[in-house]
């Protein structure tokens, strides 16, 4: 294991909570499930700054649109069903901001009432809704004030999540505020591969403190809205962010410079943002960037749980081409990330260091052939299953995706559905994978 795998080693020291003090009562069965995103699945979301930003061209590939997407706007029934058919209890998705208020101030009640046929949907199905406010995608109007790079912005997501806890805390017990800060902030203003397509690293530390602080906002509106406990476990509003948890080892392990970068990206990318996270100061700084380092009050125990999105391993190079590369002879998924399912454990084994009940929100991988998919399934859960007897407090794991979506710049290429969407015709059939019956045994076999 590289030496950047202790989160204290390489950032610091992580705020602890004693666990059972103030943790959340675990809920009362294991959330099995599969997640999605609204732009990614839902078709026609026309008016948010993706769907402007896919029309420049060159910016998704192959030239993608996400247009109708899988057309569960429409077909959102269906989709419940499969999630149902499967044996699953849990259903992760989001709420498109930018339908539900297209201006800043006006809701359109129309796409209010969808949404909540949709978590109904859920409930008449025995399906608990897992509910994200923000995945990646912002209304064209709220881009236009400066999105997430002015703090002054932050009022309007707090009121987005005020009215969701008004209108769905009766149905809804859990809440991801933000999915992604991290990935959201480097890829859309470093890297510049996502809207609005900067590439200036110390403006992305910026949107990454910013969208850290507007979690803690927006957890308090929805405690102080969604007062009903729907699940019956003793809570109404659990609340809690998305945080993508990448394991990094440098390329080579004999050179200090790669071990350097390595866990310099471990503490900014990882560490920094889940201790902030757990209550600790924002302390965000990469070489060659002006750092952020605020004390936001609102981000003491404003975490209930932590979401653990997993995908991959990267090995970092401080020199060289490409900065991170798979694994030299590793298995690799359509988009070239390696296979390496083991590595759930260390990544939960890590994320477990900040005291946080934590639930796995996103893992899969993209493999239209379905070739490794229910091998990765069988020794990802394997993987749960060791980290969770060894003591870990993991309260659900959720697959992505339930079908192949649009995956943001990489358009249509990266296919990480339990089921098969034909994008030529996204009203056809969804086409079952074998992995999604491994899923279902699987889960079955621990229910
Ligand atoms: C994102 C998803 C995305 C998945 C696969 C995660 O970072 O939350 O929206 O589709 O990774 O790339």
């Amino acid at each position: 294991m590289a030496d950047n795998s202790n989160p204290d080693a390489a950032g610091g020291q992580a705020p602890r909570r004693a666990a059972g003090a103030d943790a959340p009562p675990a809920p009362r069965r294991f959330l099995w499930g599969t997640a999605t995103s609204s732009h990614q699945v839902e078709g026609g979301n026309d008016k948010n700054d993706w769907w402007e930003f896919e029309a420049r061209p060159g910016t998704i590939r192959d030239g993608a649109r996400s247009g109708a997407a899988c057309l569960s706007w429409e077909r959102y029934e269906e989709d419940l069903d499969l999630v149902r058919g499967l044996g699953l209890n849990a259903y992760r998705f989001s709420l498109e901001w930018s339908r539900i208020e297209p201006e800043a101030g006006r809701y359109d009640e129309a796409a209010l009432a969808r949404y909540r046929a949709m978590l109904e949907g859920c409930r008449a199905r025995g399906i608990t809704p897992i509910l994200t406010l923000h995945h990646f995608t912002n209304p064209l109007w709220f881009a236009a004030l400066g999105g997430w790079e002015e703090r002054r912005n932050l009022p309007h997501f707090e009121r987005f999540a005020r009215l969701a806890g008004e209108r769905f805390g009766d149905l809804v017990d859990y809440w991801i505020t933000v999915n992604e800060p991290e990935v959201y902030g480097f890829h859309g203003y470093d890297a510049g591969i996502w809207p609005p397509g900067v590439k200036d690293r110390s403006r992305a530390l910026i949107v990454i403190s910013n969208l850290l602080e507007a979690h803690a906002l927006a957890a308090r509106a929805l405690r102080e809205t969604d007062r009903v406990d729907a699940d019956g476990d003793g809570r109404s509003a659990l609340t809690g962010v998305a945080k993508h948890w990448v394991l990094l080892e440098p390329r080579l392990r004999w050179s200090p410079l790669d071990r350097f970068a390595t866990s310099v990206q471990h503490r900014v990318f990882n560490v920094a943002v889940v201790r902030a996270l757990a209550g600790g100061p924002i302390e965000l700084s990469v070489p060659g960037a002006r750092s952020v380092r605020r004390e936001v009050e609102a981000l003491r125990g404003s975490s209930d749980f932590l979401g653990v999105n997993y995908y991959t391993r990267w090995m970092v190079s401080a020199f060289g081409g490409e900065p991170r590369t798979a694994r030299r002879g590793a298995p690799v998924s359509d988009l070239g990330w390696e296979i390496y399912p083991e590595g759930l454990e260390r990544a939960l084994r890590e994320c477990s260091a900040f005291g946080l009940p934590m639930i796995v929100a996103e893992n899969g991988l993209a493999d239209a052939a379905d070739a490794w998919r229910p091998a990765f399934i069988r020794a990802t859960l394997a993987a749960l299953d060791r980290a969770r007897a060894s003591g870990l407090d993991v309260r659900g794991y959720l697959h992505w995706s339930l079908m192949d979506n649009f995956e943001w710049a990489d358009g249509y290429q990266g296919r990480f559905g339990l089921y098969g969407v034909d994008f030529l015709r996204p009203e056809g059939p969804r086409r079952e994978r074998p992995s999604a019956q491994v899923y279902a045994e699987e889960v079955r076999r621990r229910s």
